[in-house]
């Protein structure tokens, strides 16, 4: 399939992809957190935090953009993903939407290229198992309908969430 040659796993820090794009896993008000939220604000400098107080904050599912400011990455996308709470409280379409509307910003933006970390699937308690497919089928989706952006990276932090990605990915080549 042409549109995975346009996707690419790779472990690392996301705070260090000179991509046009980095997607930050927020929450609700936007004013950091930990994980990679925390990573992302500490990398940026304080610029990207008061950006960030003047977007009113999120809704989870939703996603909005700011500078980069100190990043390498031009762009800081950041979105809320689901809390997981068993599955049953429409946790699976909320995700779809995050990425959905990521890309959906950076085609607007004409980003290029761009990089997600691995939505709610740390302290949102997403199990990795259930995300990875929802996050690499709702990609694939997206780039059939539109050339931009040309490449979008999935950038695991620990080697458990990129051995997913690649099981993932290798299923779907099949
Ligand atoms: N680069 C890439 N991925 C990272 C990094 C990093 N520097 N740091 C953490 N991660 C990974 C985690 O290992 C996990 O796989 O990002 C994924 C998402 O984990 P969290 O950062 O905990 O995000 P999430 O589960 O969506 O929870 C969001 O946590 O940090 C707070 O403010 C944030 O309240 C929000 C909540």
């Amino acid at each position: 399939m042409e549109i995975l040659k346009r996707i690419e796993v790779i472990q690392g820090d996301i705070t260090k992809f000179k991509v046009d794009a980095i997607v930050n896993a927020a929450n609700n008000t936007l004013l950091g957190g930990g994980g990679v939220d925390g990573a992302i604000h500490r990398a940026a400098g304080p610029e990207l935090l008061e950006e960030c107080k003047t977007l009113g904050g999120c809704e989870t599912g939703d996603a909005k953009i700011t500078k980069g400011y100190k990043l390498p990455a031009k762009y800081v996308i950041h979105t809320v993903g689901p809390i997981w709470q068993g599955g049953h409280r429409n946790e699976e379409n909320l995700l779809k939407s995050c990425y959905k509307k990521s890309l959906e910003l950076a085609r607007a933006y004409s980003i290029k290229t761009i990089a997600f970390p691995s939505i709610s699937t740390g302290a949102y308690g997403y199990p990795i198992e259930k995300a990875v497919p929802i996050a690499i089928s709702t990609v694939v989706e997206e780039l059939k309908k539109e050339t931009i952006p040309e490449k979008v990276f999935f950038v695991c932090f620990t080697e458990d969430v990129y051995k997913e990605y690649i099981k993932h990915l290798n299923l779907i080549q099949q």
